[in-house]
């Protein structure tokens, strides 16, 4: 073996590939204009500005390791939800959590059931631990987990069950009676995940299966959090899980102690106070996303109904020219053939100013690249 050699689970990931960057597009364009990056669900309105105030008195003590613990963020979020401390995980993004999911809970041979599509990192996190990721196609049409192909998936290998709620890149939720279906059948030794990266934009009344609910009952559910959507912060790189104390101990073994660092801590604690924050992204989103239904609805498109802070729509063309002719007038969004949804664009919701921005650019789109409906 030579000094080159890498291990066989490294060299099977496929590396992630981000949202386009705006500086890429202005470089291979020559675009001198703005350019709207709507392809990674970040908040359109920007950081939470209570988050911003506070990172800017904490520089000072940037000298300092951060918390290895994050107590004064995790008093913060038990007290919120409800939970003890040692219910809670920190992570550089929600992204180390699934990471951290992989490294405790999987070994060679296992299986993760998931949807197909989904968020692409529970391939990279059963990839790494020797696991096999079996992608359930989401239901026609509706693009809905299948809640009872998914339990026909399931065999003595399953260890986890990972479901994004609301998913990604579909931005559909599963109901209350498919979670307690998933959970009547799943397997003794498996957890369900439920990935609740866009849980805050969902209305805390309404009858959504929340993860915390299954979790306080005794259910074996672990629930993944980010402050990269709804509070702005995906730059500062904090998500977090919530499960029984048993499941929290054996993940924070593997963590690396000092993996949120203390700016990321201070804006999150920040950002859990701005209630201010939290209802003007509310009402921008839900603003945004009528907005963009009507538009792209007005240009012959579909769009699938979404509980987050994008919306797939069917162009009814070939993917990759839309995105072509958009890029040229300097907006980024997603391909739906990266998830096998040829003639979809996945679009973050921006501000009024930013969608206007794009349907204009969709228009232009539609009238250059032909309908392949009949
Ligand atoms: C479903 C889902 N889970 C997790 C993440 C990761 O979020 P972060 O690592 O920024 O917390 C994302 C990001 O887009 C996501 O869409």
């Amino acid at each position: 073996m030579d000094r080159q050699h890498v291990s066989p689970r490294v060299s099977a990931l496929r590396p992630y590939s981000p949202g386009k960057p705006i500086e890429d597009v202005k470089r291979e364009l020559g675009i001198t204009g703005e350019i709207v990056k709507l392809a990674s669900n970040e908040n359109p309105l920007g950081p939470c500005p209570s988050s911003i105030q506070a990172v800017q008195n904490r520089l000072m003590s940037s000298h300092m390791y951060p918390d290895a613990a994050c107590i004064d963020l995790a008093n913060v979020i038990a007290n919120k939800l409800g939970v003890d401390t040692n219910q809670l995980l920190f992570g550089n993004g929600s992204d180390e959590c699934i990471h951290l999911l992989g490294l405790t809970f999987l070994e060679e041979g296992d299986e993760v059931v998931t949807g197909q599509p989904t968020f692409v990192l529970y391939e990279a996190a059963a990839t790494l631990a020797g696991a096999k990721r079996i992608g359930v196609p989401l239901t026609e049409g509706d693009l809905r987990h299948d809640a009872k192909a998914m339990v026909a998936a399931f065999t003595e290998k399953t260890r986890l069950v990972i479901i994004a709620n609301p998913h990604n890149p579909t931005g559909s939720i599963i109901t209350k009676s498919d979670v307690d279906y998933i959970l009547e059948h799943l397997p003794s030794r498996a957890y369900l995940v439920l990935d609740e990266a866009y849980v805050d934009y969902i209305d805390a009344n309404s009858d959504f299966p929340f993860a915390i609910d299954y979790i306080k009952s005794g259910s074996p559910v672990i629930s993944l959090r980010t402050f990269s959507k709804l509070y702005g912060l995906a730059g500062f790189r904090v998500g977090y899980a919530v499960a029984a104390p048993d499941v929290i101990a054996s993940m924070q073994k593997p963590r690396s102690p000092f993996n949120v660092n203390i700016l990321a801590q201070t804006a999150a604690i920040a950002a859990s106070g701005d209630d201010a924050f939290v209802v003007e992204s509310k009402n921008v989103n839900a603003d945004g996303m009528s907005q963009l239904t009507a538009g792209a609805e007005a240009l012959g498109m579909s769009v699938v109904p979404s509980h987050a802070n994008f919306i797939l729509i069917d162009t009814k063309r070939p993917c990759r020219e839309v995105y072509d002719s958009l890029l040229r007038d300097g907006i980024i969004v997603r391909t739906g053939d990266i998830f096998g949804l040829p003639t979809m664009l996945r679009v973050t919701i921006g501000t009024e100013r930013q969608n206007a921005m794009f349907l204009d650019a969709l228009k232009t789109a539609a009238a250059m690249v032909p309908s392949i409906c009949a």
